[in-house]
């Protein structure tokens, strides 16, 4: 049953120019037939360097919307509308525009998890890979504005040491539920294992504290996590975050252990998609993820920002 849905989605692929581009956090099943998976800068870059006339995203919403604005001549689209970011819907445009209007001469810094229209009043965008050196490359006297991420904020500011900047208090109800008490108990169970955390976790600001684990613990994205793993000499590590990453790291790692620090780390919207609502967009050409083109113009300053830096 499956392999026919998969052999129907490879013939509609090419039928129509198409590729699958999929997060990290996708279901297995997800992945496997993925052109490509990665973290949130990766799929950006990804995008736009690909031939194919369509991308399906397989992860969410502003995903797909970071997508089609970087690659205005191509078709995105998205197999389920409703695949969201409780991070993303932490700020809207008008509390954006008030907070600008207190701080009028500030850097706005947007983390990627935000809708196109925030992106839009933005000067920069980030991701988990890259929101230390973005924030590095702004002149050090300028007040920052850095959102939505309040635990992706207060890590920048820990490792940058800057004082101006000023965080917004928006948080992603999966990382945030990783608590320190889940890393704690996991790391008595498994005393020589590693941590790997990624910067939204609720327990980030902590979790380097608990002693004596300051040499063994790495705040890193998705991607940041598969290739430490890849070359650490490590054989165990818990893992603070989505649960489908674990997927992709046991899979590349077969002859390593890996622990989810909080087993219901489970982001419902990446779980929207699903094999068959693949098909029904390749089929269908649904759903089209369109941004304004006003909207759109104005918001590729800030991703092509992110994007260069590296
Ligand atoms: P990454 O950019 O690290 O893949 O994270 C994206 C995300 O949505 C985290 O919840
Ligand atoms: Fe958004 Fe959190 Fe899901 Fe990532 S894990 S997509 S930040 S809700």
């Amino acid at each position: 049953m499956e392999e026919n849905l998969i052999e129907e989605i490879r013939a509609l692929k090419a039928r129509h120019n198409a590729v699958i581009l999929a997060h990290n956090y996708e279901p297995g099943p997800i992945q496997d037939i993925a052109d490509f998976v990665g973290d949130s800068l990766a799929l950006a870059r990804w995008a736009q360097k690909s031939a194919a006339e369509v991308l399906v995203l397989a992860g969410v919403y502003f995903m797909a919307e970071t997508a089609s604005i970087l690659c205005p001549a191509k078709t995105v689209l998205i197999p389920d509308l409703n695949a969201g970011c409780s991070l993303a819907d932490t700020i809207t445009e008008d509390q954006l525009i008030r907070w600008k209007r207190e701080y009028p001469d500030a850097v706005v810094i947007s983390y990627v998890n935000t809708s196109a229209a925030i992106k839009a009043l933005s000067d920069y965008c980030c991701t988990s890979s890259n929101a230390v050196k973005v924030v590095e490359a702004i002149d050090p006297d300028r007040d920052i504005l850095f959102l939505p991420d309040f635990f992706l904020g207060s890590h920048v500011v820990r490792m940058t040491g800057r004082k101006n900047i000023h965080v917004w208090n928006g948080e992603c109800h999966v990382h945030a539920a990783i608590e320190n008490e889940n890393m704690i108990n996991k790391v008595r169970r498994h005393p020589d294992s590693e941590l790997l955390i990624h910067p939204e976790c609720g327990c980030t600001t902590r979790a380097l504290a608990i002693p004596p684990r300051e040499a063994t613990s790495r705040i890193l994205s998705t991607d940041g996590m598969l290739s430490y793993a890849r070359t650490s000499p490590s054989g165990t590590f818990i893992v603070a975050t989505e649960v489908g990453l674990l997927y992709r790291l046991r899979k590349e790692n077969p002859e390593k252990t890996f622990i989810a620090a909080h087993d219901d780390a489970l982001c419902p919207f990446m779980n929207m998609i699903s094999l068959e609502k693949i098909r029904d967009s390749l089929r269908d050409g649904q759903y089209q993820v369109n941004v304004p083109a006003a909207v759109g113009k104005k918001a590729l300053i800030p991703l092509e920002r992110m994007v260069a830096v590296g």
